[in-house]
């Protein structure tokens, strides 16, 4: 028999997950508390879910029926050719047919969560908790672009002083390029495309290689959701995949969220040939994401929030913590705690749902991340023993002399801790700022003048205060950065969806 019996389900990991209240340590609030994404709008998705749990299981044994990795795709032309075909008739339609099928997608997906979140645990290594906030976001970004739409891109009529009629349309531009990453395999591949289609473009969807599955199950999905086959056309492929799409001149717009080298190639690669129209590139890239802690913040607070910011998601979100700067005076006595708090941090099975860190991506990830840490030996103020097999990057806390010896992006549970003096706390922020990236910062003050001096200096696209630096809710935290993180606008955000549309004006003499 296939399936579970309840008592099954009960002596099993996955649901023991219930039984404790979501951890190991339900009186300790420590990072299996605070990594169960806690959200409000995604009504319907609760891992009190029992049938969703026996699904997830079932999944992640290999039983769940999702269809095998789709082939890599050579030649995109013909794609290209049949998106821009179909584009007369799915950008014809009214926006609410095309919002429905956004509000159809969402209920499929939310029927199908328990074989998406095995999937996300397969193939991006997500623990059980992050798996269902991935769920949850992109049907977030489904049902709130479908609202948005139907709410702000209908026609408007717009004062006419000479007599004439003067209507302003919000139209779909034609074939979009949409390229995700593999560390939001579904929630950031199904927002591009949900935005991109419900304007009225079609969409070639390129997933990142190491996560093709779930996109094809997102994009079969919103087929079986009222989407025309040709109005979006999955590509699977890698990096020579992305660059022929973004090469190819009748792409009308790309959105894309990955590195920031990749974006700059892509916004080179939209340059190149004479008659090429001008296109709109969102990129949505990474960050040098810094956390500043005064000397009035509450140390518990601090330790669980950075905990969750730089170690949950074994440090691969985009807006995790890179680096926490700490005032002087309280820098040893948070070090301290911080470095007993990691010891808590459960590595192991990502498919184990009391685990906080799982393994990174790929080996080229771990190799370079464990390449750094290696060269950072000597600053290690904390590291912890991992299991043996698997990609496991020991989470570590590295000691800097200066916070400007932190240049790069490096993606995956490092962080790096320096310290600042007293009384230049906007000094801080303009260094953090002198790095170019501008995604997210953290700030941990009980004083306001503290936090209204880094709201009016932080060149950043998110700042959090006194709380974690991840998990921007859709439709709440608009999210995305500026600098090298990215061009905006803000995805799940109210200024989002224009930059996927043409606006075209047509004038009447009455
Ligand atoms: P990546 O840049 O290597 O790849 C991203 C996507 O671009 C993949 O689909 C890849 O195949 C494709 N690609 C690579 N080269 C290309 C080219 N020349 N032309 C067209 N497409 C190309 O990034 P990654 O490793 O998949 O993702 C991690 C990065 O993404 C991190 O830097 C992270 O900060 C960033 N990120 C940013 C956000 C955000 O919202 N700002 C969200 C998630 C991830
Ligand atoms: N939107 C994701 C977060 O906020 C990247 O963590």
């Amino acid at each position: 028999d296939e399936h579970l019996t309840d008592e099954q389900l009960l002596a099993d990991p996955v649901d023991r997950i219930v039984a404790v209240g979501g951890t190991r340590h339900p009186s300790i609030p420590l990072p299996g508390d605070l990594f169960m994404p806690q959200r409000p709008n995604s009504q319907g998705l609760d891992l009190e879910d029992w049938r969703v749990l026996k699904r997830v299981k079932e999944g992640i044994a290999g039983r769940s029926g999702i269809g095998p990795e789709p082939e890599p795709v050579t030649d995109v032309a013909p794609l290209v050719d049949r998106a821009a075909r179909a584009f007369p008739g799915w950008s014809g339609l009214p926006i609410e047919d095309r919002a429905a099928c956004m509000i159809r997608l969402a209920d499929l997906l939310e029927e199908r969560r328990g074989e998406l979140m095995a999937l996300a645990v397969h193939e991006a290594n997500k623990t059980i908790p992050d798996a269902l906030a991935e769920v949850r976001e992109a049907i977030d970004f489904c049902r709130y672009y479908a609202g948005e739409a139907v709410e702000k891109l209908q026609p408007v009529e717009l004062p006419g002083p000479t007599g004439e009629s003067n209507i302003l349309r919000m139209e779909g531009r034609g074939v979009w390029t949409c390229i995700a990453p593999w560390n939001f395999p579904l929630a950031i591949f199904t927002g591009q495309v949900a935005a991109a289609l419900v304007t009225g473009n079609t969409v070639i969807a390129k997933p990142a290689p190491q996560t093709p599955r779930i996109a094809a199950e997102a994009v079969r999905l919103a087929h079986l959701a009222g989407v025309p086959e040709d109005a979006l056309i999955l590509v699977p492929g890698g990096p020579t995949v992305g660059a022929a799409l973004t090469g190819d001149p009748r792409i009308a717009g790309v959105a894309f969220t990955g590195s920031t080298p990749t974006a700059k190639k892509i916004a080179q690669s939209l340059l190149e040939g004479d008659d090429r129209p001008i296109v709109p590139l969102i990129a949505e890239t990474g960050g040098v994401n810094a956390m500043i802690v005064d000397s009035t913040a509450l140390a518990e607070q601090v330790v669980a929030d950075v905990l969750l910011s730089a170690f949950g998601s074994a440090g691969q979100r985009c807006s995790a913590l890179r680096l926490l700067l700490v005032q002087e005076e309280v820098a040893e006595h948070m070090i301290q705690m911080l470095t007993g708090a990691m010891d808590a941090l459960i590595v192991g099975d990502p498919a184990d749902p009391a685990t906080d860190v799982g393994p990174v991506i790929d080996d080229a990830a771990y190799d370079k991340l464990m390449t750094h840490r290696a060269a950072m030996k000597d600053r290690w103020v904390k590291t912890l023993e991992v299991p043996e097999k698997g990609r496991f990057v020991p989470p570590t806390l590295i000691r800097l002399d200066s916070m400007d010896d932190l240049k790069t992006e490096w993606f995956g549970p490092l962080l790096h801790v320096a310290t600042w003096k007293s009384g230049k706390l906007e000094e801080t922020v303009q260094r953090v700022n002198a790095k170019g990236f501008g995604l997210t910062m953290g700030l941990h003050s009980r004083i306001a003048r503290g936090s209204e001096l880094v709201e009016a200096r932080a060149r950043v696209g998110n700042l959090y205060v006194n709380r974690s630096m991840i998990g921007a809710i859709v439709g709440s935290q608009p999210f995305g950065g500026e600098g090298l993180s990215g061009t905006g606008p803000k995805a799940g955000g109210p200024h989002y969806l224009p930059r996927f549309c043409a606006e075209r004006v047509t004038s009447i003499d009455t």
